[in-house]
């Protein structure tokens, strides 16, 4: 006897589409014992939205969803509520506050799984009556694929404060993009400028890569950490180093922003410099302790658990009342789109477990 969960799609952008496609390649799994199917019951992104009781052939929802209704979330909404299915979840792969603007009044009916961070890292009264939303309607929300894709930081956090430790700081890397230009600032002879063109034509960077480069992302990441370690922290606490120059920042044309960004190639270099001459690593770090949170470029020496990380790997430090000294360090290759899908197939059966 197989257990069918029944998923609400908002989304199909790299996340969501990878996730489209791990169903489609397999959608039964196996854990202790029992089998669990995961259905896709509809699905949105900002045009769309298209919807099937019998669930949508995930070879073919790009088709279906083509021929969809106009995209509206309450409507969206309602129809997950009108469909009555037993183990339904909404899953949140969008890149705006949209739906998770819904989160509370969905919540008292249906779990949600979010690659989304825009719940977590909106203002803290709406994370702490998200919390009390799930205490009151004994629901669930996960979001594992929130920070660090893959090592899972979120729920090391829960598991210290489970067994009665408290964590006193954070640091991270959690850029992909800051780690790749940086490495290579250091390791090749190239200017940042060529090396921010180099990552884009990799498919490194967002399609805007100030949005890389302005440190948000990076902050969102710190706040989620924090707030999971019990910390009260808004993101305007946060002091947040943004690496696009000033006159940089409302450039409409990308290639114009392209061609200016040489103008930072002076600034690189010079630290750059300094960093050599000192043996040192530029890093572009996420750091949090005593309810203070701070995101920008930092120099660590060779003694630094950063110091080994490359250019395709992240990692998260945590000190705790037990790692008071030596914290425990997790590391390990960046993800992409198809990771963060896999994170999200493993947070849906969570919910059902
Ligand atoms: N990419 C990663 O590796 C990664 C890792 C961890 C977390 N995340 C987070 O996961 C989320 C998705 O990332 P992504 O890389 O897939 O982003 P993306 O490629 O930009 O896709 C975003 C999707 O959201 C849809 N969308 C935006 N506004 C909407 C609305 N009002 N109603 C319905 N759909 C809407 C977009 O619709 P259209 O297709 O119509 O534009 C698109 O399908 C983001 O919040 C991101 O921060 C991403």
């Amino acid at each position: 006897m197989e257990k069918k969960i029944n998923i609400f799609l908002v989304g199909t952008g790299n996340v969501g589409k990878s996730l489209i496609e791990l169903i489609a390649h397999d959608n039964l799994y196996k854990i202790a014992g029992k089998k669990f199917r995961i259905r896709i019951i509809g699905i949105a992104n900002r045009s769309k939205m298209y919807f099937s009781r019998q669930s949508i052939n995930a070879n073919k929802w790009k088709s279906l969803l083509t021929k969809g209704k106009t995209a509206n979330v309450d409507l969206f909404i309602e129809t997950m509520k009108h469909y009555k299915l037993p183990d339904t979840i909404l899953v949140d792969c969008m890149n705006g506050d949209e739906i998770s603007r819904y989160y509370k009044v969905i919540l008292k009916q249906f779990p949600i799984v979010a690659s989304n961070k825009s719940s977590n890292s909106g203002s803290y009264k709406n994370y702490s009556a998200i919390r009390d939303t799930i205490k009151k309607y004994n629901t669930d929300f996960r979001y594992s694929a929130n920070v660090g894709v893959g090592l899972p930081s979120t729920d090391i956090i829960n598991s210290f404060l489970s067994g009665g430790d408290k964590v006193t700081a954070i640091e991270g890397l959690f850029s992909s993009t800051m780690n790749y230009l940086l490495d290579k600032l250091l390791t090749t002879d190239k200017p940042f400028s060529r090396l921010l063109v180099e990552a884009k034509e990799k498919g490194l960077t967002e399609p805007d890569p100030r949005n890389d480069l302005n440190g948000i992302d990076t902050a969102r990441k710190i706040l989620i950490l924090a707030r999971e370690s019990g910390a009260k922290i808004e993101m305007n606490d946060i002091k947040i180093e943004n690496l696009v120059p000033v006159i940089l920042r409302n450039i409409k044309s990308l290639d114009k922003f392209y061609h200016s960004i040489k103008i930072a190639d002076s600034k690189f270099d010079a630290m750059k410099r300094v960093a050599m001459k000192n043996k040192r690593k530029l890093v572009y770090s996420a750091r949090f302790k005593d309810n203070k949170a701070s995101v920008g470029i930092e120099m660590v020496d060779a003694v630094h658990p950063f110091y080994s990380v490359s250019a395709n790997e992240k990692v998260v430090l945590f000190y705790t009342e037990f790692f008071k000294h030596h914290p425990l360090v997790i590391k390990g290759e960046s993800g992409g789109a198809k990771e963060t899908a896999s994170v999200l197939i493993s947070d849906i059966l969570k919910t059902v477990l």
